[in-house]
Formats: structure tokens, sequence, C-alpha cells
């Protein structure tokens, strides 16, 4: 029996995941259907709910409801727990497993296919919203020298630190409190380049060895990522390989199979090139 999955998101339309997903299964040889479906802004359960009916396996959600994912689950992952947010449903019978691979995906773009490993290295993480969230316990995981999260509204970045004080070392900044020092990593999990704009960030903070990482993926390099580059900075990676590698775990979690992913990666820079 062909089994269903879709990807569940508002917009929705411009989504890679069918592509990703399918060239998952014809490489693994599975017998699977994978969609884009778009959910109203106020029928996210719903629209799951008439999913599950149908006879749908499983979903990956995607913005603006990661959120509203974590409340539907009726048993979740210990990550997804922790991050608060949900990325990947397993429907079985009448329950419904969420799980979050978001930062297992990040984790592994960069220590597998950019070879830079986290561990001992200082790490920069911009943004305290709902994909900042996703990604701090796996990359606390590594056991990077430190973590600091730097966000526009600084209570959003300190109410973060304390909640994830116990996993490892991590501390809240401000922006222009980042002065004088230098990063190993600096990672862009605020939404600043979808709207073309970046945070207000002190010149230093990048050098020659930094790995200047947007979440974030567009045709065009984000501003974070000329900024990073101007900054000397020589290093830049975009979302692509986080969205292939976050899909290849959502793929093993329903399929039990870990799809090869760097020849899907190097397409999908090709045909957005
Ligand atoms: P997401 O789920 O994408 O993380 P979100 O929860 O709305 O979306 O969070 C957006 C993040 O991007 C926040 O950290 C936000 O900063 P604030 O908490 O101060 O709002 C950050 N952000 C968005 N636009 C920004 C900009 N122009 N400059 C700096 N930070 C920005």
């Amino acid at each position: 029996m062909t089994n269903r999955y879709a990807v569940i998101g508002n917009p929705i339309s411009h989504s890679k995941s069918p592509q990703i997903h399918m060239a998952f299964a014809r490489q693994t040889d599975q017998d699977m259907q994978y969609e884009a479906l778009l959910a109203p802004l106020d029928g996210f359960q719903s629209a799951v709910n008439a999913f599950r009916l149908q006879g749908g396996s499983g979903m990956n959600v995607t913005v603006p409801f990661k959120q509203e994912a974590y409340q539907l689950a009726t048993d979740l992952t210990e990550r997804a727990r922790i991050a608060g947010a949900v990325n990947t449903f397993k429907f079985e019978n009448d329950r419904i497993l969420g799980d979050n691979t978001d930062g297992a995906g990040l984790v592994k773009d960069i220590t597998v296919n950019l070879k830079t490993p986290i561990t001992n290295k200082s790490i920069l993480l911009m943004g305290a919203g709902g994909a900042a969230r996703g990604v701090i316990l796996p990359l606390l995981e590594q056991q990077p020298a430190g973590l600091v999260i730097a966000n526009r509204t600084p209570h959003k970045a300190q109410i973060l630190q304390q909640q994830f004080a116990a996993f490892g070392r991590i501390t809240a900044r401000e922006y222009l409190a980042l002065s004088g020092e230098s990063f190993d990593i600096i990672i862009n999990a605020t939404s600043a380049s979808l709207n073309d704009a970046l945070p207000e960030l002190p010149p230093g903070i990048f050098t020659h060895d930094t790995l200047a990482y947007d979440m974030m993926y567009s045709i065009e390099p984000t501003r974070f990522l000329n900024y990073a580059a101007q900054q000397g900075a020589q290093q830049l990676a975009d979302g692509i390989g986080m969205l292939v590698e976050q899909a290849a775990e959502s793929f093993y979690l329903w399929r039990g199979i870990r799809p090869e992913t760097q020849n899907i990666i190097a397409n999908l820079k090709k045909s957005d090139a």
C-alpha cells in the first residue's frame, strides 16, 4: 500500500520538501507519496485531522504552525518537548507522535557536510523565536566552548538562557554588547532575512575563520551572508543543507531508513543557481 505524507504550512507553494522526500523515496525504493498542503491560518488542526482520516501516515509542519503542532501532538520526543515546537508528525492509530528534527538537521549540516566541528567552538545564535528555540539543545549537546544567544528583544534571549542553562554553557546578550568578541560559528535564526533586514551587529565579531550560517535559504545570498563576507568571513552557508538534513531525519522516523543527502543538496543548489 502506498503510504501518504505531506508538508503543511502557510504559505507552502515554494516548499522544496515534496521534491526532497520524493528523491529520498526513489533512492531507497519506498512506496510513498508526499504532497504540499496549504492550511488556513485558523485551520491547522482540522487540516491535520482530515489528512490523518484520509489515511496519512505522517507530516512535516512548517511556518507558522510548529507551536500549534506541539500542542496537537499526543506524544512528544524529548527533543520536541524541550524545543516546545514540532516539525514532524508520525500517525499511529489514534496517537500523534510529535518530533523536532530541525536541530539535528542543523548540527548534521554543520559538522558533516560543512566539516566544521562544534565541540569546543564559540557559537553565536542570533534570534530567540521558534527557529532559535528548536536548535539550542542539539547545539549544546555538541558541547561548544560557549553558546551566546543575542536578540533584538533582550528579555526573550534571557528566558531561553534560563530555560536551557541546565544543558550547557549558554549566555544571553544584546547585539551591541557583543562588541570586542568574535565567534567561530555565527548562526542567523532570526526571520530578518525574510524582510531583507539585518540585526544591528557590531563590527569585529566575524573573523576569516568564522562559519556564517543563515538558517534561511534563498536564491540570492541573504543580507546576513553578504555582511559576513564583507566582514571577512570566508565560510558562508545558507539553510539548504539543514532543510535536506531535517527532512532525512523525518524520513528516518517514518521509514526506518537513512537516505543519502549529499547529492540531493548538490542538485538543489544547482537548480537554484
Ligand atoms: P521564527 O519562528 O522564524 O523564529 P519568530 O518566533 O517570530 O519566528 O521569531 C523571529 C525572530 O527574528 C525573533 O528573534 C525576532 O526578534 P524579536 O524577538 O526582537 O522580535 C527576530 N527578528 C525578526 N526581524 C528582525 C530584525 N529586523 N532585526 C532583528 N531581529 C529580528
